[in-house]
């Protein structure tokens, strides 16, 4: 079965995305005085190959988390919703967790919609087609553009209730500000009765968090410096990787874990495609990423500050991951903790 083919129940809608200049943020983050890469550029195919491959080595708890809160507690979250209900899916990427969701809507109602929303096309193709040939009663209209684009969407194009499932900690990537912005615009895409289900990785050990971020195969290391074979591929840079090391460290103040490329030695790298010339002193580092780590409290201030009303959280049996159940308008629920 081809998705791309007139398929009746698959429908790509893809969206021109907006202009995201590598080559812009590449200059400005290496020419500023503290250097920074930011964290949407590790996407490209190999970066996604790669963070893929993260969700599958032992010491990355959240993805192993998550999924068992969705094992125990799909029945349950679909019990919160009328039925028929739409099933969107922001940063579906393989959707591999989104299935026991599936099975539980199924359950309750034969046809389900599911909008699986993700920049990456072929990861949108991938997983639609194994989805259409194992659920034969799934309909799928996936959308290929940036977020913001595809709220657009869903706020229009799709009738309530819907959930909208944001999985894996992506809120974690952004600043406490960026996030409350970021749920304030999924809000305004939600009627009154509408869903999000949230994944947050909790705050927990330093041991744990840094082994997440840094694991014995060396993953993360790989998966943090395909930013400066990125440069070197797209922008003809001179980065001799063997010289910068893959630093992940917690910083409890500000309640992140932080990915770092650390300079080894003093050096300077030529960026052809840019003009430019970038000096580096001996330990100095490029910050690539921060991954946010919450509270309860935390959750809770989020979610309130998005106008959005908290209806559970679950946590799994080790209480590392939380899965949020925010909905729009309605009554305050229970908080309910595995
Ligand atoms: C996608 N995001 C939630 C991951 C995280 O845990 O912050 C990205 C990641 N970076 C290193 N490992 C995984």
């Amino acid at each position: 079965m081809d998705p791309d083919s007139a398929h009746p129940r698959y429908q790509l809608i893809e969206y021109e995305a907006g202009r995201d200049d590598f080559a812009e943020a590449v200059r400005e983050g290496l020419l500023h005085p503290s250097k920074t890469l930011p964290f949407r550029f590790f996407y490209d195919h190999r970066g996604s190959q790669l963070f893929e491959e993260i969700c599958r080595i032992p010491e990355y708890y959240p993805t192993r988390c998550e999924r068992e809160i969705l094992e125990q507690r799909a029945d349950e979250i679909a019990e919160h919703f009328e039925v028929p209900i739409t099933l969107a899916e922001l940063g579906s990427g393989s959707a591999s967790k989104t299935t026991l969701l599936i099975e539980a809507f199924q359950r309750r109602q034969e046809r389900l919609q599911y909008i699986p929303a993700d920049i990456s096309r072929s990861a949108l193709e991938a997983s639609s087609q194994g989805l259409l040939e194992r659920y034969p009663k799934l309909e799928i209209v996936a959308l290929c553009a940036e977020y913001e684009q595809c709220l657009r969407h869903i706020e229009k194009e799709t009738l309530a209730p819907k959930l909208i499932a944001w999985l894996g900690s992506s809120v974690g990537n952004l600043s406490l500000e960026e996030a409350t912005r970021f749920l304030i615009q999924i809000r305004s895409a939600m009627a009154s009765g509408d869903g999000l289900l949230m994944g947050v990785d909790l705050h927990k050990s330093a041991v744990v968090l840094e082994r997440a971020y840094d694991d014995a195969a060396g993953v993360t290391a790989r998966f943090n410096k395909n930013l400066l074979d990125r440069i070197d591929r797209e922008l003809a840079g001179e980065f001799y990787m063997a010289s910068f090391s893959h630093v992940a460290r917690w910083n409890e103040a500000m309640s992140r874990v932080e990915m770092h490329l650390r300079s080894d030695r003093k050096q300077r790298v030529r960026i052809a495609a840019l003009g430019i010339e970038v000096s580096f002193d001996e330990g100095e580092t490029i910050h690539t990423e921060n991954s946010h780590k919450y509270s309860m409290e935390r959750i809770e201030n989020l979610v309130a500050a998005s106008d959005l009303t908290l209806n559970e959280v679950w946590t799994d049996a080790q209480g590392y991951f939380a899965l949020v159940l925010a909905t729009a308008g309605t009554e305050r629920g229970n908080h309910a903790n595995a």
